[in-house]
């Protein structure tokens, strides 16, 4: 469950002043008065009543630009991602509303169990919050490859409501969301680290109690698919090279793929039995499988 934060703020900020003050302390989630500091900031602008308004206002009109944020409409970022974090409104539609009638759960994450990879404080700003079941898990017990236990604990199913701060927690709380009552709206101080890339957010079935898929591809691994997929001996050398020494397991994993990708049933069964034998729990993981597939498509 992400640790819940007091919140006893009663003044409010601008969202300038909010920024000006996070340049000045920063969002650090290993410090624990960095914490504390960034939290309040983020209550203060939560009690502002009008920023989000006024600012979506000037956007319909054209005073301002809609900074595109890559999560899509439902996020809109507040602040550039300078340095090491960045703020970020997220709109949260009820069952009731059209776009989620239109464009379904899933468009908006709702029913997508899901860890993420850098921490984050949140505050529920407008609306009864988005409701979601959350809960923990050791990452480090967890290699990642599809199908793998990932021993999920079950912690409890809670509303962010207005004014509720939570302190979500890389690699350790995992949610299932699901619709809020009525449309919300959540704020966000999003930590950012450079290595985080490299580092797996993970898709579970929480049914089956494993990890169903990794959700942040990195752009080194297509860069590696399309580079093999074009053709040629020295990609297909480089992916060979990568498989057996590349400290990324992930990048190990994709240099299969890659060459998965060109052979045919019979090749691609023993280049992933060769994957199996890798010494590599990622790859050998997933390249069972991959073995099962091609079994299971054989006629
Ligand atoms: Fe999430």
């Amino acid at each position: 469950m992400p640790r819940l934060i007091a919140n006893a703020e009663t003044r409010s900020a601008s969202l300038e002043e909010t920024i000006d003050e996070l340049h000045r302390i920063g969002f650090d989630p290993q410090h624990e008065g960095s914490v504390d500091h960034a939290a309040r900031a983020l209550q203060r602008l939560a009690n502002d009543r009008e920023f989000l308004g006024d600012l979506l206002l000037d956007m319909l009109a054209g005073r301002a630009a809609s900074p595109q944020s890559g999560y899509g409409p439902q996020a809109i970022v507040l602040s550039p991602p300078r340095g090491e974090w960045f703020l970020r409104a997220n709109i949260w539609p009820s069952e009731r509303d059209t776009c989620l009638k239109s464009s379904g759960a899933a468009h908006f994450v709702y029913g997508a169990p899901h860890d993420h990879n850098f921490d984050f404080l949140t505050v529920g700003y407008f609306g009864p919050g988005y409701v979601s079941d959350y809960y923990e898990y050791d990452y480090e017990r967890v290699t990642g490859w599809r199908g793998e236990a990932a021993g999920l604990r079950f912690v409890e199913r809670s509303a962010l409501s207005e004014g509720k701060t939570l302190l979500y927690r890389a690699h350790r709380d995992v949610h299932s969301q699901l619709p809020p009552e009525t449309m919300s709206v959540s704020l966000n101080i999003l930590r950012i680290d450079p290595a985080q890339a490299w580092c797996d957010q993970y898709g579970f079935d929480l049914e089956h109690g494993i990890v169903s898929h990794v959700l942040n591809p990195t752009s080194s691994e297509t860069f590696l698919r399309c580079a093999v997929g074009l053709g040629g001996e020295g990609p297909r050398d480089l992916a060979d090279h990568f498989g057996r020494h590349h400290p990324s397991d992930r990048m190990r994993l994709a240099s299969f793929e890659a060459r998965a990708m060109l052979a045919d049933a019979g090749e691609a069964d023993a280049l992933w039995r060769t994957a199996e034998k890798s010494g590599n729990r990622l790859v050998a993981g997933e390249a069972k499988f991959r073995r099962a597939e091609i079994e299971t498509a054989l006629p």
